[in-house]
């Protein structure tokens, strides 16, 4: 992205994410004013073809008429009406009913939020109120993996083991650990299987809640798939042997399905397609395919009874948020999981998620990359990092941001987490239109390879 400041191209008023503030000029901006079905248009009347579903978000692209009728619909019927105090509206509670039915946790109650960020914290909460009506009121740590993303204000940003978010905060807060991601290609040791290795990813979280006092661990947070350490994809017996040890230690596992959620990973669920037993779940993004904000923490009975038991005495449950189960977003979610059941898109990601990891692998070959994988309807293209400074997907490579910034000169959105580039487009997309992500993807790479000092094929 060039990088351009004067006085006839001063700093935008809007505070960009995640990106240099002194670069936040209107030159440097691509401004999105349109979208339909996976594309997107900018206010000069540019196409892109969004290949990471803006953000993980618009998992049905743009446009779907049947979505916004029921958010119209919505809209006139009652915008709005908090959820508490003994009132409550008709979609949010219509929708919690509808989310219990669906996740694998017994007897489940969800506490609606706004952001990903806040259902994490949401899920940590209620943990942590459990903890306190047993009488543990020392169990308050948390442990997450380096790399990971689970949202920005500051418990979640403590939660999320990445400088980026933690460096100018002096985050973590005390007691937000974080260990090892289960990356087999960049983490494994010469000659340690994949079995072997999830065997030392365990033996080390275990060791850190030895050393902490496992009287002390509250929580371990993770995301199924961890996108944001560039694609990481566990072993399938990763997560089933890292909950029989939580559980040794009454550690809860808070499976953060803000981007796997509602068909990402093939089935509705990341904690299906990794057999992942979540002590509490969390879900944004999807949820209502982003067309307005929403998030759920979902908690199980047995962690509900017992705060309902505690808060019995003080007569009220002191917990809340405005706009928590807002009555439009609440109904974007509910018929955004309508189209997702009706028309089978996990199942669709499932099928389409083969065709691109086959166009992923075609680059394989490339004499700068190292990797390449898939899950569902996600994949990633790792390239050669600069140095091994940093982590899995924070790793430093040139080449990538080149790709990254050459990509939309092309009509290409992608994701780029350090050295790899990542794909996870809308799941209705086609197979004609995933062929046309690789055509621009093609020319980009061109581009990225043009204005590479060091590349030679
Ligand atoms: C896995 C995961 N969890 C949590 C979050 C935080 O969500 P939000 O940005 O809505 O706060 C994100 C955001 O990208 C995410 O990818």
């Amino acid at each position: 992205m060039k990088k351009t400041e004067s006085n006839h191209n001063p700093t935008l008023a809007i505070l960009p994410a995640f990106q240099r503030l002194s670069d936040n000029t209107r030159d440097n901006t691509i401004v999105m004013t349109s979208g339909k079905g996976i594309f997107v248009y900018d206010d000069k009347g540019n196409e892109y073809l969004e290949a990471t579903s803006s953000f993980y978000g618009a998992i049905l692209g743009y446009g779907d008429e049947e979505l916004i009728a029921a958010i119209e619909e919505q809209l006139h019927k009652l915008p709005f009406y908090p959820p508490g105090v003994y009132r409550g509206n008709d979609k949010a509670i219509e929708l919690a009913d509808k989310l219990v039915s669906m996740v694998p946790l017994k007897d489940a109650r969800v506490a609606f939020g706004t952001s990903g960020s806040e259902a994490n914290e949401y899920a940590l909460k209620m943990i942590l109120f459990r903890n306190i009506a047993r009488g543990e009121t020392e169990r308050k740590k948390v442990i997450s993996r380096v790399g990971c993303y689970h949202g920005s204000t500051i418990v979640a940003a403590s939660m999320t083991s990445s400088e980026g978010e933690n460096r100018e905060f002096g985050l973590p807060l005390p007691g937000y650990l974080s260990t090892i991601q289960p990356d087999y290609f960049n983490l494994h040791h010469e000659g340690e299987d994949e079995e072997q290795f999830v065997q030392r990813n365990i033996e080390t979280i275990e060791q850190l809640i030895l050393k902490e006092g496992s009287e002390t661990v509250a929580a371990f947070i993770a995301e199924p798939v961890s996108y944001n350490a560039g694609l990481t994809i566990p072993s399938l017996n990763y997560f089933p042997e890292l909950k029989s040890m939580l559980q040794r230690y009454k550690v809860e596992l808070i499976v953060d399905e803000v981007v796997t959620g509602f068909g990402r990973t093939g089935n509705m669920f990341g904690s299906q397609t990794f057999n992942i037993e979540p002590s509490c779940m969390t879900f944004a993004k999807g949820f209502s395919s982003a067309y307005i904000p929403i998030s759920a923490a979902v908690i199980p009975g047995d962690i509900y009874t017992e705060i309902e038991k505690e808060v019995d005495s003080l007569g009220f449950f002191g917990h809340g948020a405005t706009y928590q189960g807002h009555a439009v977003a609440s109904a974007a979610a509910l018929k955004t999981i309508d189209i997702v059941e009706k028309r089978e898109l996990p199942a669709h990601a499932a099928r389409a998620g083969e065709y691109l990891l086959k166009k992923v692998k075609q680059y394989n070959s490339h004499p700068l990359v190292i990797n390449t994988r898939g899950i569902g309807l996600s994949a990633a293209i790792e390239f050669r990092h600069d140095d091994n400074s940093g982590y899995p997907g924070h790793y430093p490579c040139k080449f990538t941001e080149l790709i990254y910034e050459k990509a939309p000169e092309h009509g290409l959105i992608v994701r780029q987490q350090g050295s790899s580039i990542l794909f996870t487009p809308p799941l209705v997309i086609t197979q004609n239109e995933i062929d046309e992500i690789f055509r621009r993807f093609d020319l980009a790479l061109h581009a990225a390879e043009m204005a590479f000092p060091d590349y030679k094929m």
